[in-house]
């Protein structure tokens, strides 16, 4: 085989496991992205998802028989249970409905879906779908920790618009996050063992009770990394400045508001720290004084004193102990000459720079793009949606992170 048709998934198999939620629409669409990426894809149908998504289309798209819910003479004469559970590489649960995550949660053998769950050694990895409410009750958040805990793999869920007319966490990732998340399991450059910490957000700097210098920073691109880092296998710690976002699974998220608080979560767990990526928008000034009642607008002018916040990144790199770290830079013009300094400046080992202004990339957009800057390198990764982005750069910071430990 040449090396162009050496896709992500090449002789990889994936057993694609339907469960019934309206989300399994998408199911063929994500079968034949899984097949482009090289993998070979059988599906199972649990009990009713037959309802939303039509077997004849999985099996054309797979170019196999699709294996339903029930377990008969039949179907246990041809590949039985025991053989997909042994031929599976890996198991994929796309939708993942709420229900069967509970069932995956109990160890449930009641059919052919779960019971080949319960018979793998394959590792499993399930794209949530669920209406808002259901995803963010108690159970179902208790069921998905129990399930992280034992090895199960999250991939999702996205938050927006609902088929069901709400809007929230929830929706089923997009097949083609869904087939570029699981191939990344595959990669090299897993974080497995890993532990990563990731500031993200802006900061609320307040000037009285009610008021206060903050920025536009939305959090996304820390948060999509947060996620990417996740998937990867590495052990992670999301420290936020005030978002509107949820935190993605399986990370630990401290919620921050100021500078100074975001400094001192920060430096409380630095020292288990292996990687360090800082893309939080610190506010570099706070107030001098923070007034403890509202300010009254009696007087004509007022005069604000600022003073200097503390530079988190520099202090992690310069720690004698230092993780890896990972600076971000956002520059109008110059970018690469203001990232080489930033990297000298602060002694980073990467700066991840981006254009912001101008066109359509930077603070609060779904596209981006980064040149990613060592002290010998410099890589493009080209504009595409802040998942995909945050993914391809964890993919070049577990390299370089390997390669630095390598030549120790
Ligand atoms: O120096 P500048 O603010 O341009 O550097 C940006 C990088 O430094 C980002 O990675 C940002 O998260 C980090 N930073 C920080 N603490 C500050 C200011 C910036 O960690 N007070």
């Amino acid at each position: 085989m040449a090396d162009e048709d050496i896709k992500s998934l090449t002789s990889k198999r994936v057993l694609l496991g339907v469960s019934a939620g309206i989300a399994a629409y998408k199911t063929p669409d994500l079968v034949r992205r899984l097949a482009e990426l090289g993998a070979d894809v059988r599906v199972i149908l649990s009990k009713n998802s037959e309802q939303f998504v039509a077997p004849l289309a999985l099996q054309a798209v797979s170019g196999h028989a699709v294996h339903n819910h029930a377990m008969t003479a039949e179907s246990e004469s041809g590949m039985g249970h025991i053989d997909l559970a042994r031929w599976a590489d890996v198991v994929l649960i796309a939708p993942a409905t709420a229900n069967f995550i509970a069932r995956l949660c109990q160890g449930a053998a009641d059919e052919l879906l779960t019971t080949v769950c319960v018979a793998t050694a394959a590792p499993l990895v399930i794209a949530p779908a669920m209406n808002q409410q259901m995803w963010q009750n108690q159970a179902t958040q208790d069921n998905v920790a129990t399930l992280i805990q034992r090895g199960v793999r999250m991939l999702g869920p996205d938050s927006g618009e609902q088929a069901c007319g709400e809007v929230g966490p929830g929706r089923m990732m997009q097949p083609e996050d869904i087939a570029a998340g699981l191939s990344q399991s595959f990669e090299h450059s897993s974080l497995t063992g890993t532990s990563v910490m990731i500031t993200a957000g802006p900061t609320w700097e307040a000037l009285d009770p009610v008021r206060g210098l903050t920025n536009h920073s939305s959090g996304l691109m820390g948060y999509a990394i947060a996620q990417a880092a996740v998937e990867a296998g590495a052990s992670v710690t999301l420290v936020s400045g005030p978002t509107n976002l949820e935190a993605p699974q399986g990370t630990q998220c401290v919620d921050v508001i100021s500078a100074l608080q975001m400094h001192a979560a920060v430096m409380a767990d630095i020292d288990r720290q292996d990687i360090f990526i800082a893309v939080a928008a610190v506010a570099d000034y706070r107030p001098q004084l923070e007034e403890l009642k509202k300010i009254k607008k009696n007087a004509e002018k007022v005069s604000i004193g600022l003073i200097r916040n503390p530079d988190i990144l520099a202090e992690v790199a310069r720690l004698p102990k230092a993780p890896f770290c990972v600076g971000f830079a956002a520059e109008t013009h110059d970018v690469e000459q203001y990232a080489r300094a930033k990297l000298k400046a602060k002694k980073l080992q990467l700066v991840a720079a981006n254009h912001v202004g101008g066109d359509e990339t930077g603070f609060g957009v779904a596209d981006n793009a980064i040149s990613l800057i060592s002290s010998d390198s410099v890589t493009e990764l080209p504009k595409q949606n802040k998942h995909a982005l945050a993914r391809a750069l964890i993919v070049e910071i577990a390299q370089h992170y390997q390669a630095s430990n390598n030549n120790l």
